[in-house]
């Protein structure tokens, strides 16, 4: 019998592409790195890969602005190495979920060249307006990533709509053929036998009526106006009606700003969910307001909040997905926890969201620790929205302050190659690398990591291992502890056979701790733990403990 809860059981890794490995030698990662790694990626204990976009594109969005759906990048190996990696993945037990990029197409895209010269049936799958009498934009609306929400184009002389680059144009979702076209590739790659989707900005698609101005937001205005539009779960049960339920697999919805009770409208397994998971923001959120590159000092109170509002908010009802790194967003153990106590705090910050109940995501190089990168050259960087960013927000500061927040804010932090070993270019490439590659290479690499048994990838190959074999992290109730701790992240997972106890310092100093009450820890084995000797009254900088109770 087929399990259609399947990826409850499993442990994720995202490739994002550019950076994983180079198996051709031109300096770009691509399948063939790829299919070399498969057997490192199952040795982590994870069963799903996660494909950042493979897909033909200028590059302009790293792959997020999408020309053609239906093929692999020649870069990346074309279609013959993405079929290798598809079935050496397959044989080995493991499932592979790719981007669904279709909020915005490139604007390189067939569809978009057509559009914007009225070929039929074209037309209307953009969010073409004219200009308005005065000669203003159609509205109010912000981009994410670059200026106003609209672009002039001087061939169909109207403006379109861009949430995200100029060169991501916003598809228009109320147009059916729009709707028909999706389905058309959602088919094609299941076909093909992919096992599911992470649908990038999906809570995006549907525009409210009329385009309004929006007088509310101060910033990122439109934002509530497209997110969550009105058509949004319509749309989500059309793809699901007529292609996911006719398919073993799995969908993924990335959620900016989502709340459970919003979640559950989609993803309630008692009442017919149009999606499998949502991608929360909350617990992205502890050292930042909206986007990373507003950093604030870390609040672990405030990821305490988002993960409790989380684990009891779906608690019954829905599935989470967990992870704490993606390609959006800086190095966690540079963000949550210390450069300077990089192991220690890589590790506790593994345990702080794999003993959670969820689906949990491993990003490249988060098993090895990696850290952020910092340049002293703010022209390094790569990154569209990082490149807006320094050049609009916040140029008052002094140069020192500007380089800081390109550090802690942008997402090319997440974005150097993955360190592989301590030869050139960390091993990631024979040729000159797209990207710089993190100083830290010589220390922190997987070769090292390798040999060395306390190293954090071993850490996360045991972590991944245990979560696996206790039947309280996937079936049982959360429970958190010293609520009002600034620096102790407390909680239980408990089931009907099994309690664990889960104690994570994000603390630089030694910390006094105190027992839960209803716990005798003589009564407990530790099966998981950071540091060579534990104190029952005292944890150490970012010492981590799993105690599993007898
Ligand atoms: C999502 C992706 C991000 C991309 C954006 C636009 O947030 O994760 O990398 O830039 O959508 O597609
Ligand atoms: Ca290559």
């Amino acid at each position: 019998m087929n399990n259609k809860y399947w990826y409850k059981d499993m442990v994720f890794y995202q490739i994002w592409p550019r950076s994983f490995k180079d198996g051709n030698g031109d300096g770009m990662g691509d399948l063939y790195g790829v299919y070399e790694k498969l057997d490192y990626i199952q040795s982590l204990g994870c069963d799903g890969i996660w494909f950042s976009p493979l897909y033909p594109s200028p590059g302009v969005d790293c792959g997020y602005d999408i020309s053609d759906y239906l093929d692999i990048a020649e870069e990346f190996g074309g279609m013959e190495a993405f079929e290798k990696v598809l079935d050496g993945a397959h044989k080995r037990g493991m499932k592979v979920i790719m981007d669904l990029v279709v909020n915005h197409t490139s604007t390189e895209h067939e569809w978009f060249k057509k559009s914007r010269q009225r070929i039929e049936p074209y037309t209307d799958y953009y969010i073409w307006r004219p200009a308005k009498p005065n000669g203003k934009l159609p509205n109010n609306w912000d981009s994410l990533f670059e200026g106003k929400a609209w672009q002039w184009d001087d061939v169909r002389k109207e403006y379109y709509m861009h949430l995200f680059a100029i060169e991501q144009a916003d598809l228009n979702m109320d147009n059916p053929l729009v709707r028909e076209e999706v389905k058309k590739v959602l088919k094609f790659w299941l076909d093909k036998g992919v096992d599911g989707f992470r649908e990038d900005v999906i809570t995006f698609i549907s525009k409210k009526e009329g385009l309004p101005d929006d007088y509310i937001m101060p910033a990122s205005k439109g934002f509530n106006y497209f997110n969550h539009g009105p058509h949004l779960h319509e749309y989500l049960e059309e793809f699901k009606r007529d292609v996911f339920s006719k398919y073993d697999c799995m969908t993924l919805a990335e959620a900016p700003m989502v709340t459970p009770k919003k979640a559950l409208q989609y993803i309630d397994e008692s009442n017919e969910p149009v999606l499998d998971m949502m991608i929360q923001f909350a617990s992205q959120e502890a050292d930042c307001f909206f986007s990373d590159y507003s950093h604030l000092p870390f609040s672990l109170r405030k990821l305490k909040r988002a993960y409790t509002l989380w684990q009891t908010g779906l608690e019954g009802k829905a599935w989470n997905m967990l992870y704490i790194e993606n390609h959006d967003h800086p190095r966690i153990v540079s963000r949550y926890g210390s450069d300077a106590y990089r192991a220690e705090s890589a590790k506790m910050l593994a345990v702080s969201y794999l003993f959670l109940k969820g689906t949990p995501f491993v990003y490249q190089g988060q098993e090895i620790g990696m850290t952020n990168w910092y340049p002293k050259d703010p022209s390094l960087y790569e990154d569209v929205q990082t490149i807006w960013q320094y050049e609009h927000v916040a140029t008052n500061k002094s140069d020192e302050k500007r380089l800081q927040r390109l550090w802690f804010g942008s997402r090319d932090s997440a974005r150097t190659p993955v360190q592989w070993s301590d030869e050139k270019h960390a091993g990631f490439t024979t040729a000159e690398p797209w990207f710089h590659v993190n100083e830290n290479y010589k220390e922190v690499n997987v070769a090292r990591q390798e040999k060395e048994e306390d190293s954090v990838l071993n850490f996360y190959r045991k972590a991944i291992q245990l979560r696996k074999q206790l039947s309280c992290v996937r079936d049982g109730i959360y429970q958190e502890y010293n609520k009002y701790s600034s620096k102790l992240f407390t909680y239980s997972m408990t089931d009907d056979k099994q309690r664990i106890l889960v104690v994570c310092s994000f603390s630089d100093k030694n910390e006094n701790w105190k027992v839960p009450s209803g716990f005798d820890l003589s009564q407990a084995e530790l099966i998981l733990n950071n540091y060579k000797d534990t104190d029952t009254t005292q944890l150490k900088p970012y010492e981590t403990r799993v105690y599993l109770m007898k």
